[in-house]
């Protein structure tokens, strides 16, 4: 995925050592801990149960789904339930076939082998895995020139669980080994409360129901958002000496982070006013719209398009983009009578 902006506090990834350990600790553990998603977690619990009793590694599983929905907990959660070790990778990480080798070496019969971003595995990696997910093994090339020969690779069952925010970008070889595939949804403002009432409680922070909703209400439908936002809403309320978080302290932090009364930045009006401003709403492609606000097309794919469709602020014809009456609205621009 392409470098976010810094100065984004909506930006989607982690950053530095201390974030970082604090998203482990905020990471639910089980199934019974992981809010939402509930028909989901309702499948998973039964072949997570059928796999167990079998006693056999679970079915290889695709994840995808928008950045900071959970792909990650939930992969770790699936390997916890099973009660196996699990290796986390990703694909830009494993560059050549030795790598996958090595990977897969170190794997004990049930394992999990993460693999975030799937769909940028090289194709040569990719092809490799193939025979190990469908039948557990792999050939490999050994030595160079004449006496080089190949070697089969016997494999322990495994299984692999892929994360991808682009399932459209995986070819269809790789897709139909996957036994299961889930499509990970945006959380609604309940969920989203609860997961924030969680978090506030692990940072040793109060806010009250008021302030939660609202925060919820701001998250993008994205967990990892919700946390981000209420790390940043707790130092302003620290700073002004309230000890708890309320709607107030919501409402003014995030007006100076710049996150409007629905979750989006400043990205993202940018966006829907260069579409009204210099395409009459539409329709406009991706790359001239991605051109127009200095962002790379993929992360407008991503990470600010998928929300906007989400609350129809935005739609997608056959000729491009188009902002739509709501999103007109929500600007507070008057929708053009003749389009
Ligand atoms: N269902 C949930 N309940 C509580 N917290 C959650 C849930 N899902 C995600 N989170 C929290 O949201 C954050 C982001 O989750 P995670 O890293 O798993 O997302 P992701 O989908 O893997 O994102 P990416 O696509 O960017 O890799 C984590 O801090 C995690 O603790
Ligand atoms: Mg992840």
């Amino acid at each position: 995925m392409p470098e976010q902006n810094d100065h984004n506090v909506l930006s989607n990834h982690s950053n530095g050592p201390e974030e970082d350990n604090l998203e482990l600790t905020l990471r639910p553990q089980w199934l019974s801990e992981y809010i939402g998603q509930e028909k989901i977690k309702h499948e998973l619990q039964v072949y997570i149960d059928a796999a167990k009793k079998r006693e056999e590694a679970l079915d290889h599983v695709l994840l995808y789904g928008p950045p900071g929905l959970g792909k990650t907990t939930l992969a770790m959660v699936i390997a916890r339930e099973m009660g196996v070790n699990i290796k986390t990778t990703s694909g830009p990480a494993i560059e050549k076939p030795g790598d996958l080798v090595a990977l897969l070496n170190e794997l004990k019969p049930g394992d999990v082998l993460f693999i975030d971003e799937i769909h940028r595995l090289p194709k040569v990696v990719e092809e490799m895995l193939y025979s190990a997910m469908e039948d557990f093994y792999i050939d490999i090339v050994v030595g160079e020139g004449p006496t080089s020969h190949p070697v089969h690779f016997p494999l322990p069952p495994f299984t692999l669980i892929g994360a991808t925010t682009r399932a459209g970008m995986l070819s269809a070889p790789l897709r139909d080994r996957f036994g299961i595939i889930e499509h990970m949804n945006y959380y609604n403002q309940d969920e989203l409360t609860q997961i924030i009432f969680r978090s506030a409680q692990i940072f040793n922070t109060k806010i009250d129901d008021e302030g939660a909703k609202e925060l919820a209400l701001r998250s993008r439908g994205t967990p990892r958002i919700a946390n981000r936002l209420l790390k940043r809403v707790r130092d302003f309320a620290q700073v002004a000496g309230q000890s708890t978080i309320d709607l107030p302290v919501v409402q003014r932090s995030l007006k100076l982070l710049a996150v409007d009364d629905r979750g989006l930045d400043e990205v993202d009006r940018k966006l829907l006013l260069t579409m009204i401003n210099y395409y009459h709403g539409g329709p406009v492609g991706l790359k001239t719209i991605a051109a127009n606000i200095g962002e790379e097309t993929s992360t407008i794919e991503e990470m600010y398009e998928p929300y906007l469709l989400q609350i129809g602020y935005l739609t997608r014809t056959a000729r491009g983009r188009v902002v739509t009456a709501a999103g007109y609205q929500h600007l507070g621009i008057p929708y053009p009578e003749e389009r």
